[in-house]
């Protein structure tokens, strides 16, 4: 029913909006959504795994990791916005969220032969949404095959979801942080972890994004064509034949997530902006782009000319 709700309200968003940025996606099974590169070296530990991304009907780009023994899958969101990772437990509290009616996709700990508890609790806020739990640790796998095994991976188990906005139940069962771990209130982040452990090729991780039409069939009648985002997230490696051009280095200015100097190198019409340098951030798990209101109203502005019905896309921060 809520889903039903969702899509009616994005399509309707869609026909006002031409810039057609929100994608329906359905993901079914988890084997459409994760793919290793059966051409890696198996006999060779340290690996490249590659993660198939999709965008969804929260307009975020998410993937599967698994955790436990047996694994259990998770949809999840990579956050380089933050370095704290969580995943909601079968033991939520009802009243909130976290419980709600994908409450059999929560992770199990009783399922769990690897998992190891602490009365360890964390409280992690979103622009208004509380998460809170207690930390444990397992097993964790970004790969499908679950052939490498993080081991002692802790992280937050989210009995309670506070959503101050959209009350229902989000449509992913958690978030890894790919940021710092000088940051991390959940324990060291995976990424950190895989690499200590000498799971990956380089301690390198990369993410490619790209907005792609498909065409959907929606309730009986409803035929559309919307742009769906598709992606990769891949750890040890970059892929030279996702992108052409040559890599920017850029410093990272403070560690904590990936904050780097932009240079005033952007034009829009006779605006350019972020003149005098600023600051920026990536955050891969944000349909939005923030920034100052002086340059968030060129942007505004240059979407409407070119898509005059365009309510605007951004936030001001
Ligand atoms: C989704 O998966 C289920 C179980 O594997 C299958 O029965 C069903 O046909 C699938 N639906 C679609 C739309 O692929
Ligand atoms: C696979 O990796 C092992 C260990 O690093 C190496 O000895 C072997 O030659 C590799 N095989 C191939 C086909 O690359
Ligand atoms: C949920 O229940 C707990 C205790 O059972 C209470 O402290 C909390 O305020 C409740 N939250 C909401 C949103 O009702
Ligand atoms: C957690 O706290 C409970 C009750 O206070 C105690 O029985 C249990 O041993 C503690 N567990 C750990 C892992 O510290
Ligand atoms: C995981 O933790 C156990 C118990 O503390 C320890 O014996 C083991 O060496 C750890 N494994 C790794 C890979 O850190
Ligand atoms: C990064 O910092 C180093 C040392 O502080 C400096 O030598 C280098 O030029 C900087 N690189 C860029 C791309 O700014």
């Amino acid at each position: 029913m809520f889903q039903l709700f969702v899509a009616v309200a994005i399509l309707s968003m869609l026909i006002n909006a031409e810039l057609q940025r929100t994608p329906l996606y359905e993901t079914n099974s988890t084997q459409r959504s994760i793919d290793i590169d059966h051409q890696q070296n198996y006999s060779d530990k340290r690996r490249i795994i590659r993660i198939k991304l999709r965008d969804d009907h929260e307009n975020s780009f998410f993937g599967y990791i698994s955790i436990g023994s047996f694994p259990q899958y998770f949809k999840v969101l990579f956050d380089t916005s933050s370095s704290n990772s969580w995943i909601l437990s079968k033991n939520c509290r009802s009243n909130t969220s976290a419980c709600n009616s994908e409450l059999k996709k929560n992770y199990g700990n009783s399922q769990s032969t690897t998992y190891i508890p602490s009365n360890t609790s964390f409280d992690i806020e979103y622009d208004g949404d509380t998460i809170s739990g207690y930390l444990c640790t397992d097993v964790a796998y970004f790969d499908f095959s679950s052939l490498i095994a993080i081991q002692n991976q802790t992280f937050g188990e989210a009995i309670s979801y506070e959503r101050r906005k959209f009350p229902f139940s989000p449509n992913y069962q958690g978030v890894v942080g790919m940021g710092y771990s000088t940051s991390a209130i959940t324990g060291i982040p995976f990424l950190n972890n895989m690499v200590q452990q000498g799971l990956l090729l380089r301690p390198v991780f990369s993410i490619y994004m790209k907005r792609e039409y498909v065409f959907l069939v929606y309730a009986t009648c409803v035929y559309i064509n919307v742009f769906s985002g598709i992606g990769e997230l891949i750890l040890g490696d970059i892929d030279s034949s996702l992108y052409v051009g040559k890599l920017t280095n850029v410093n990272v200015t403070r560690k904590g997530y990936w904050q780097f100097n932009m240079k005033s190198t952007v034009q829009l019409g006779n605006n350019i902006l972020c003149e005098n340098d600023c600051q920026a951030i990536i955050d891969s798990s944000n349909p939005r782009i923030s920034g100052p209101p002086s340059a968030i109203a060129v942007i505004n502005k240059y979407i409407r000319t070119i898509s005059p019905n365009n309510p605007g896309i951004v936030s001001n921060r």
